[in-house]
Order: structure tokens, then C-alpha cells, then sequence
């Protein structure tokens, strides 16, 4: 059957975006998908047409781009490359494709993006700013900022072009703009900030309007880790354009600048870490309305531009994600009435919107905790500074309702503390924050513990991918710390499209690059503290995340952007870390790095522990076997020549100082072993010794682990790879400490950041370092996807054009499935165990194709697949196959 002559492109999207509005990007990459079906007679080219109205579009006139049919290997994603949109320009597109010059397929329905501001010399707005400044460690109330203006008539079109340092939010005629949450998101903003655009068209009417912005502390100008206030500049400061066209064509501009007016309101403090405070008496009722009297308002400050990039965000903002009702409170709470202590019942990343009925003047405040203690009591010691406090005063009288607007905490628990019995609660929700991104995997198996490991893995990354990938959401600490995030990217690609998110967050390690070419530890930097190195496992992020979202989506741009970064990286590494190829020699770098972060055999620096300078020199091959590899995909096949046979000196290097004679590997603990076999730094006869030391050593330990954060990612697959499958699954399913599964039992909903954050013997690890939510052990999650269920992505035909299906039952485990949206369309396996037999389904999308490598015992050799849905039952041959055409 040909499909194509009935079957048209769906969910077409600019840049990962959907439809997205005010993007700086010439050359946007247009995307689009095709109803999960078998071709007979696959598509071979695509047609896309742009125009500057669907109207003309309509009547076939691709006044911006007519590709003419491109026969492509791609079939669902080009880059426009039709005649520059420029700023402000609305773009429209649609796409078809053909089997043949006969069979032409129908046009989709059209889409579109924006361009935003594109040139310094479109604005005319000023930066501005007020007196309310505070202290490094004095918090001040929030300002309001406002201006009145008329329009003769209803505009057709409007649009708001908005910024700040610090954070913002925008009322129209008392009525928020967009659904974003710490807009503009935090980047350097000693280099760059980024831009919303709004289309605020139906917020305007004819007449008297009103227009204000309420200013946050943000990470600008709020504690920041662990650091003071204004760690990079006194108090916010707000740049926004409010472009209105009339009916007549012409064009109104209402712009941020000295005729503005200020005062503060209800706000009286809001910082990231602490929380915020709120005083409802104090509400400017009306204040974004038309006719509100500015009494008592002062004007604001202009202030000259700082010399930055604006820029339109490659990431989807954050957003209010889910709300989760809270029922309780858990006990009676003491004194009655006046405390009390509620259960969300997962560990989220958020606030709380809370609904209460009180006295003028009455109070309570929220407190926030991952924990309670053996008193049940919240356990906030290992919040260290952060205050996570909200608090709030009733102005009396009927239901209100409130939810902070400029803070977050990382909590499962809340104690509410009332002023007294008066205050009723009638409504308790927890919102859960993070960056918009689509979820994209999901997996589950008959192992009930292993399916909640899984679902903690999730909620891990929904915890932390709140702008910036951060270690952890609670604690005075929060922020983009490249090992964590180099460890758990993988993972990432299968859950969620986070393909923009990295896309700008290896902007912000590019921005935090240091002239020496060092990579820091954290992204965007904030201080000196952090180093100049960030040091094996970490710095390496340049080089490894980008990689990997390549793998996951196919879109070369990303290495592209930032070969240059990674190339001084490695430079900085020749030159400043390395003695005779050793990375991190020392002689040369005393220091040597974070280590194997959080290992049980001894910990950092300790005996037992993975010597700095194995890892070291474990990455510094690894970067240069992608590097190579990154080289040869952007056709500079000289640098791929030069870093490949580098690749091979480091190699021989790590030989000779880490590999004894009888194939023996100094530092004999899991770890090195583990970096060793991954990273392919073994001659093939130390191989199986590495192999067998190694399970030797987890069987010693009785099947537990011993890694941190750099071991632990890789060690299943390892031991898989090497034939000990069976001790991988042992460790999957181990269900006491040090184990995925001790938290899983013990009651955990996000993945902890030690193996014993908490213990029925020790109680809570120590207090200065013990999250729990820190998404770094959960980087197994590309394993349980990879291996249990079976899908994996072959990096040479990358974005899901070759499917590896590589089901390995294994443990107790006895049927697993999961699903992926590629950007090649949905992949999908589901396998059940049978007596002798395996039953399997998979799917393969419309552009992709597939090889099964079927486990050891069933048959021997691959199997192809073209795309479609295949259902197949193995045991030491294909017993039978059936293609489930759809007709
Ligand atoms: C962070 C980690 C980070 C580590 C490096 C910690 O404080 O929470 O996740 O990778 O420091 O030393």
C-alpha cells in the first residue's frame, strides 16, 4: 500500500519549539513527523515551502524558500535556507513529501516562527532601574513598575520584546503575560541575558491601557550557592519594547525608560535560596490597570546598557509543570491548629499554592524539607543556609490564594506554622517547576522496585532541569555542575527533548571557558571558588554532552558550536595537565580534581581510592576518541587523523603507568576498572583479566558497589559487555546499601546524592553534603533503557536512524518494554520471557531501521528491520514473524 497519496506531515516544528515566537536564528531547523505506519513505498524527497502569510502560502507562493523536491537521507528535518527572515518577521512554512515523481504526497497544514529582535539598532527601550537595593546579606521588597498610554483604536498586532537582570514578570491591564516562570533564565549575564517575546495582541484594547513588571532578585542580584546577594549586580533592572501595530499599518512603540514610575508592593523579599515573603495588606489592587492612581510612586533610573549579547533562548522556559494536591496534615500537629506538617509525597522541585481563609494581619509561614527526622520533624540541617521560607499575611476576609513568585524549593515535606487557630486552610497544592521539555522516553519492567528507580530517575531530572542542569534543587548550592550533568546526559536524551536545553546550557560552559581554554566546574560560573579547572569528569562535559545530544538527535549544529570550545579545551590539557600524556600528573596538576566523587572505597584522595591520574588520563582518551570522531563528522579529516593518533599515545601511556605486566590494573578497586574497559584503554589480554577482577571485587562486596559518581554510570554495561551479565543484574537488584535499590526501599522518590544519604544504622550522612535529589546515580537509567528493555541509538546512524534492539533479560526480570521519541519518530520494544521462548515486539518509525541483536542462548546472528511494527518469537531460531501492516 503507498501511503503517501493520504498521509501528510504532523507536529511540524521550528528549532524543537513548535511554533515558536522571537527566535535569532537564520536558519531555523524545520522539523516535522509522519503518522506511525508502514510505507511500502517509502518517501524519498521533501518539498517545503515558506512564505510571509499562509495566505500565500495557500495559493502556492513560496515567496521565502521553495526547496524544490531535495532528495535527502533525512526525511523529517532540514535547515531553512530560504532568503533571511530578519527582525520581527512572522515566517510561514508546510512540507510534503514523495515516493516518486507520480506519488506526491498532500501538503501538511502550515506552521511558523517568529524572528525576534535581531540588531542592536531595533531598540529604543532603556534599561531602568530603582533605588531599592539592600545589602549582600539584606533582602529588600520587590518593585513594581508602570506606565499608562492610549491607543486610538484596537490593535491588530502587539508584541513584547522583554528582559532583565534579574528576574521579571509582566502584567498587561491586570493580566499576567505568557505562562513563564524566572524569566529571562540565568545565563553569564556578564556576557549575554536572554529575550522574551510575548504576543500580547489580545491583551490591548482601544483607549486607556496600562502596562507593568514586577522585578525579582533572581540569580542576578539573590544569594546565589552559597554566595551573598548581588553577586553580580546591586538590584534587577528591566529592559522591554511593547511594539503595537495599529489598524492603519503604522506602529506604536511603548518602551521602558525614564517616564516610568516605581514603588513596592506585597513583595517583601524573594531570593531563590531564602524564599519570599509576602504582606497581602499590602496588595496595589489594580496596579496594571488603566486609571490606578500612582500616588507615592517614584521614578525609575535609567542606566546606561551594559555591554552584553541579547539573545533569544535555544531552551523552552520554565514552567509550572504539574500540581500535586496535598491531602493531610500527617498527624494532629502541635499545638493544635497552629502547626502542622504536610506530605506531597514526592520529592519535587517547586512551591507551594496554598488557599487560605484568615484575619487581617494573621500569618503562617511554610517551611520546606526533603526529610523528616526520627521525630518526625522536618530535617533541615542539610539545607545548610538556605532558608527555603516562605511567608505569607492574610489581608482578611474571603478565600485567598497565593503562590510565591520568584523563589523555589527542593522539598517533599511542609511545615506550615500558623500566627494562630484562626487561619483555615482550605486548599494545598505543591507545583512542580522545571524547563518545558517534552517527555520523549518512557520504560517499565515486571520488577516492581526497579520500575520506581526508574520513576525516582525522572523526577530527579524534573528536579534539577530547572534552566541550568543543577546538582540539586534544596540545598544553598544549586547550580550547573558539568561532571553531574556530563554523567547523566544520556539518560536525559531518552526521558525528555532536551535538545535545546543543552543547546544553550553549553552556551553558558562556552561563556564560562576560561583563556587558558580550562573548562569550570560549574555552568555559568560564579566565582573564583569553583577554580579554574573543573578536572577529569567534569571539564569533560565540553566535550562528551555535546556529543551525546548529537547521538540522540542527528543535529550536527551542536558539535558544530562548539568544536572551537572543545579544541582549546583539549589544548589547555596538552599544555597545562599532562606530563608524558598523563592527564592530571602530579607533578603538573597537585591537585587533580574532583576524583571518583562520593566512592565508598575510601573516598577521594584516600587509600583504595581510583588514583586522580587514571581517571584523568581514562577521559583525557575518551575526549580524544570523540574529538576525532566529532572532527571526521564536520569533514576536518586532518584534525581527525591528528586526534586519533593522539588518542593512541594516551593510550599507550595509560599502559604503561597503570597496566602491570601480568595485565594487572593499579588502583584495583571497581572504578578503574570500569573507566579502563569503557573507555577501551585495555590490550585485548588484560581485558579479560579487568573483567574478571572486577566482578571478583563486586563479589566480594557481596554484589554491592563501590563506585561514585564517575564508575558508577558505566559498570553495568561493562560487566555486561564482558560477559558478566548475571553480576550486573545483581547489582541492579541488590536491595541493601550501597545500592540502587536501598533508597528505592527505603521509601526514596528522587535518587539521593550518597549511597547512604540516609541509613537505618547511621541515620542522616553528614549534614554540609547529603541531598536528596542530586540525579548522578541515576545516569543507570541508559542501561535500564539499553540493556533491560533494549534500545539504543547506534551513534554512526545517529537521531534514531538505526535502532540497536539488544534485549538482555536478566535477574528476576522477566518482561520489560520501553518507548523513545526520536526525532525519526517513535521507537518502541516490549519483550516477555516465555519458559525457553522470547516474545517481542518492536517498533521502528517511518524513517529509521533497526537491528535486533538477540541475547545469548536465542538465535545466533542479527535481524534487520525496515520500519513498522514487528512481532517475533525467539528461541535458538525465529520460530515465526509477523508484519502487522497497517492497511
Ligand atoms: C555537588 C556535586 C558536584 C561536586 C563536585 C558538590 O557540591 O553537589 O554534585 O559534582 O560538588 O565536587
Amino acid at each position: 500500500m503507498d501511503m503517501n497519496s493520504r498521509v501528510s506531515p504532523l507536529r511540524l516544528s521550528a528549532n524543537a519549539l513548535g511554533n515558536p515566537i522571537g527566535i535569532n536564528d537564520r536558519s531555523p531547523v524545520l522539523r516535522w513527523e509522519l503518522p506511525e505506519v508502514n510505507y511500502t513505498k517509502p518517501p524519498t524527497s521533501w518539498q517545503i515551502h515558506v512564505a510571509d502569510s499562509p495566505e500565500a502560502l495557500a495559493r502556492n507562493e513560496a515567496n521565502y524558500w521553495d526547496s524544490g523536491w531535495i532528495e535527502a537521507e533525512r526525511m523529517n528535518e532540514a535547515a531553512y535556507q530560504g532568503r533571511p527572515g530578519g527582525s520581527r518577521k512572522r515566517l510561514w512554512w508546510r512540507v510534503r513529501l514523495r515516493s516518486s515523481v507520480e506519488n506526491v504526497g498532500p501538503w501538511s497544514s502550515p506552521a511558523w516562527w517568529e524572528h525576534g529582535l535581531e540588531v542592536e539598532g531595533d531598540w529604543s527601550a532603556k534599561w531602568i532601574t530603582t533605588d531599592i537595593t539592600g545589602g549582600p546579606r539584606r533582602a529588600v521588597p520587590a518593585p513594581y513598575l508602570r506606565k499608562a498610554f492610549s491607543l486610538d483604536g484596537s490593535p491588530p498586532k502587539a508584541r513584547l520584546y522583554v528582559t532583565a537582570l534579574g528576574l521579571y514578570e509582566c502584567e498587561i491591564n491586570g493580566q499576567t503575560v505568557g505562562r513563564d516562570v524566572f524569566t529571562p533564565g540565568w545565563t553569564e549575564y556578564r556576557k549575554r541575558v536572554q529575550v522574551q517575546t510575548y504576543d500580547v495582541t489580545a491583551l490591548l484594547r482601544a483607549g486607556e491601557n496600562a502596562w507593568g513588571a514586577i522585578l525579582g532578585d533572581g540569580w542576578f542580584c539573590g544569594h546565589i550557592s552559597s554566595k551573598d546577594r548581588q553577586g553580580y549586580g546591586p538590584q534587577p533592572v528591566f529592559l522591554a519594547q511593547l511594539e503595537i501595530t495599529m489598524p492603519d499599518g503604522s506602529v506604536h512603540r511603548i518602551v521602558t525608560d525614564s517616564s516610568w514610575k516605581y514603588s513596592t508592593g506585597p513583595i517583601l523579599e524573594n531570593d531563590l535560596i531564602m524564599g519570599e515573603s509576602y504582606d497581602a495588606r499590602l496588595e496595589l489592587e489594580n496596579w496594571s490597570l488603566p486609571g490606578f492612581r500612582e500616588e507615592g510612586w517614584l521614578p525609575v533610573v535609567e542606566e546606561a546598557a551594559p555591554q552584553i549579547i541579547l539573545t533569544a533562548s535555544a531552551s523552552p522556559p520554565v514552567r509550572r509543570q504539574e500540581v500535586i494536591r496535598i491531602n493531610g496534615p500527617l498527624g494532629a500537629g502541635a499545638p493544635a491548629g497552629k502547626r502542622s506538617i504536610f506530605d506531597v509525597g514526592q520529592n519535587i522541585a517547586g512551591r507551594v499554592c496554598i488557599t487560605v481563609r484568615g484575619p487581617r494581619g494573621g500569618h503562617f509561614h511554610i517551611r520546606h524539607a526533603e526529610m523528616l527526622d526520627a521525630h518526625g520533624e522536618l530535617y533541615v540541617d542539610n539545607l545548610r543556609s538556605a532558608r527555603c521560607t516562605d511567608k505569607y499575611t492574610c489581608k482578611g476576609g474571603e478565600e485567598e490564594t497565593w503562590e510565591p513568585r520568584f523563589t523555589f524549593h527542593g522539598f517533599r515535606y511542609v511545615e506550615i506554622v500558623f500566627s494562630g487557630p484562626d487561619i483555615e486552610i482550605v486548599k494545598i497544592e505543591a507545583v512542580a517547576l522545571y524547563s518545558d521539555m517534552e517527555q520523549t522516553g518512557s520504560f517499565s519492567c515486571s520488577q516492581p522496585l526497579v520500575n520506581q528507580l526508574f520513576q525516582n530517575i525522572h523526577w530527579g531530572m524534573k528536579g534539577n532541569f530547572l534552566e541550568v542542569p543543577t546538582d540539586c534543587p534544596q540545598r544553598d548550592e544549586r547550580l550547573g555542575w558539568t561532571g553531574d550533568a556530563q554523567v547523566f546526559v544520556s539518560t536525559a536524551g531518552f526521558l525528555r527533548d532536551v535538545r535545546g536545553f543543552f543547546t544553550k546550557w553549553m552556551l553558558d560552559v562556552a561563556d564560562a571557558q576560561k583563556p587558558s581554554g580550562a573548562i569550570s566546574s560549574v555552568a555559568p560560573q560564579i566565582d573564583a571558588r569553583t577554580g579554574e579547572d573543573a578536572g577529569p569528569g567534569w571539564s569533560d562535559a565540553a566535550i562528551i554532552c555535546p556529543w551525546e545530544i548529537y547521538r540522540v538527535y542527528g543535529d550536527r549544529r551542536i558539535l558544530e558550536q562548539n568544536y572551537a570550545t572543545m579544541q582549546r579545551f583539549i589544548e589547555f590539557l596538552r599544555d597545562k595537565r599532562c606530563r608524558d600524556h598523563i592527564r592530571s600528573h602530579p607533578s603538573v596538576d597537585p591537585w587533580g580534581g574532583h576524583g571518583d566523587w562520593l566512592a565508598m572505597d575510601g573516598g577521594v584522595d584516600r587509600e583504595g581510592s581510583t588514583p586522580k591520574d587514571l581517571i584523568g588520563t581514562a577521559y583525557f582518551a575518551y575526549d580524544l576518541e570523540l574529538l576525532s570522531r566529532i572532527a571526521g563528522i564536520l569533514g576536518k579529516t586532518d584534525d581527525s587523523i591528528h586526534y586519533k593518533a593522539w588518542r593512541e599515545e594516551v593510550v599507550r601511556a595509560f599502559r604503561r603507568r597503570f597496566v602491570t605486566e601480568d595485565g594487572l590494573l593499579v588502583g584495583n578497586n571497581q572504578t578503574s576498572h570500569v573507566l579502563a574497559l569503557h573507555f577501551n584503554l585495555l590490550p585485548e589480554v588484560a581485558r579479560n583479566i579487568a573483567a574478571s577482577e572486577l566482578a571478583k571485587n563486586i563479589q566480594k562486596r557481596s554484589y554491592h558497589l563501590s563506585t561514585g559518581f564517575l564508575g558508577t554510570p558505566y559498570i553495568c554495561r561493562v560487566l555486561e559487555d564482558a560477559g558478566h551479565l548475571d553480576v550486573a543484574y545483581k547489582l541492579l537488584e541488590q536491595e541493601t546499601f550501597p545500592s540502587w535499590l536501598f533508597p528505592v526501599k527505603n521509601g526514596a522518590t528522587t535518587i539521593w546524592e550518597r549511597w547512604d544519604s540516609w541509613t537505618p544504622d547511621k541515620g542522616f550522612q553528614a549534614a554540609r553534603m547529603n541531598s536528596f535529589n542530586h540525579y548522578a546515580y541515576g545516569a543507570i537509567g541508559a542501561w535500564l533503557v539499553g540493556t533491560v528493555a533494549g534500545i539504543e541509538l547506534d551513534a554512526d546512524q545517529p537521531g534514531g536512524s538505526h535502532i540497536l534492539f539488544r534485549p538482555r533479560p536478566g535477574g528476576t526480570i522477566t518482561q520489560a518494554e520501553a518507548s523513545w521519541h526520536t526525532v525519526r519518530g517513535r521507537v518502541a520494544i516490549k519483550w516477555e520471557k516465555c519458559n525457553d521462548r522470547l516474545n517481542l515486539a518492536l517498533t521502528v518509525p517511518a524513517f529509521g531501521c533497526a537491528t535486533l541483536l538477540p541475547p545469548d542462548g536465542y538465535v545466533a546472528g542479527q535481524l534487520k528491520f525496515g520500519p513498522g511494527r514487528h512481532e517475533i518469537v525467539l528461541n535458538g531460531e525465529v520460530l515465526a514473524q509477523k508484519i502487522n501492516r497497517a492497511s
